[in-house]
């Protein structure tokens, strides 16, 4: 029986909270679970090894409870887009974003090769289309200056130095001919400018930064605590961009399985082909799994029941009755009696 490491929390107990039994339950219950493949349409991804398993939670307070691999090192894949359409949202606004890159759910794979036929943009920022168009978006005078500040925003948002696996970005570069598909059709209908194989490399460096399922919920409760980073206390990303980032990764971030992962867990969430899931509880809680066996719509299998556990145990979901959300509106309704009574 493993249990949860834990980190600095208030209460000098020794018994465990109830999030952290439940963070061991939801890596026990599921670490003997076999189901799924590994990816292996990038060949670098195939050399993963199907018995690591990690769950993470980390609090808007730098808390944390860990169970099973969670220092184990993966490429981020997926999971780097909603962090890198907030760098996009923070450099452009809102307006010019929206502009290239739509926010439907498009129904379709991460990696179709569909654009909106009214519009000819890319559906949202999750799908492999949208998230080339937004890494055309991001500035810097030179392809290494792009790529370092992903890297650097990465890093603040994980706490911690990251680096890119050359191996695995050379093995998707070598194979990555269906993005390069989806990326020259943007160019041929003016949804991205500039050097078309220099946004590629971008695209391919970003998706291969390398984290462990610690640095996603690091990263996780970065979002969740309004774009600082809870233990360096570092401001990441402008406050206003986060609520339309969470806003798609809610409603696209799990591709295909997008909509039944908003019914049954309900929190935004980002997955990659390498097995890596990232949560975000509004104001509350980062969650990283990582597990490298995906089902048949791309998502790891261990890590869809660990967060759906973890949800419905918790009440984690946008709209459970156990989570009340702010006081703000309450507060606000609440009359001045000094303005009513003069
Ligand atoms: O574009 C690709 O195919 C990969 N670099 C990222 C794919 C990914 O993680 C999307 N989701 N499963």
């Amino acid at each position: 029986m493993t249990s949860a490491k834990r980190r600095s929390v208030s209460s000098k107990s020794t018994t465990p909270s109830i999030v952290e039994t439940l963070v061991t339950d939801a890596y026990e219950q599921f670490r003997t679970c076999d189901q799924g493949t590994i990816a292996t349409y990038i060949p670098e991804l195939g050399k993963a090894s199907p018995a690591h398993f990690g769950v993470c939670v980390m609090s808007v307070d730098g808390d944390y409870f860990e169970a099973g691999d969670c220092n184990v090192e993966f490429t981020i894949q997926s999971i780097s887009k909603p962090f890198v359409y907030a760098m996009a949202l923070t450099q452009h606004g809102r307006d010019k974003v929206y502009q290239r890159i739509g926010v439907e759910p498009s129904g379709d794979a991460f990696n179709s090769i569909v654009l909106d036929e009214k519009t000819n943009r890319p559906f949202n920022a999750m799908v492999n289309a949208g998230a080339i168009a937004v890494a055309s978006l991001i500035q810097g005078a030179s392809l290494a200056e792009r790529s370092e500040a992903q890297l650097a925003v990465f890093s603040a948002a994980a706490g911690r130095r990251l680096r890119i696996d050359d191996s695995v970005c050379r093995s998707e570069t070598e194979t990555g001919h269906r993005n390069r598909a989806i990326a020259w059709l943007m160019r041929n209908f003016d949804m991205i400018e500039g050097n078309v194989d220099e946004i590629l490399a971008l695209y391919f460096q970003q998706c291969s930064i390398v984290v462990t399922a610690r640095d996603l919920a690091a990263m996780g409760a970065t979002l969740a605590n309004m774009g600082i980073n809870p233990i360096t206390g570092e401001n990441v990303f402008e406050m206003g961009c986060i609520q339309d980032v969470l806003s798609v990764m809610l409603t696209c971030g799990m591709y295909n399985y997008s909509g039944e992962w908003a019914f049954r867990v309900g929190v935004p969430a980002k997955s990659g082909v390498s097995g890596g899931i990232l949560g975000v509880v509004n104001r509350q809680l980062g969650i990283g799994t990582y597990s490298a066996k995906l089902d048949s719509r791309g998502n790891s299998v261990r890590g869809v029941k660990a967060c759906t556990y973890l949800s419905e145990e918790l009440g984690l979901h946008a709209f459970n009755f156990m989570n009340h959300g702010s006081h703000f509106l309450k507060n606000m309704m609440e009359r001045d009696e000094m303005v009513e009574t003069s």
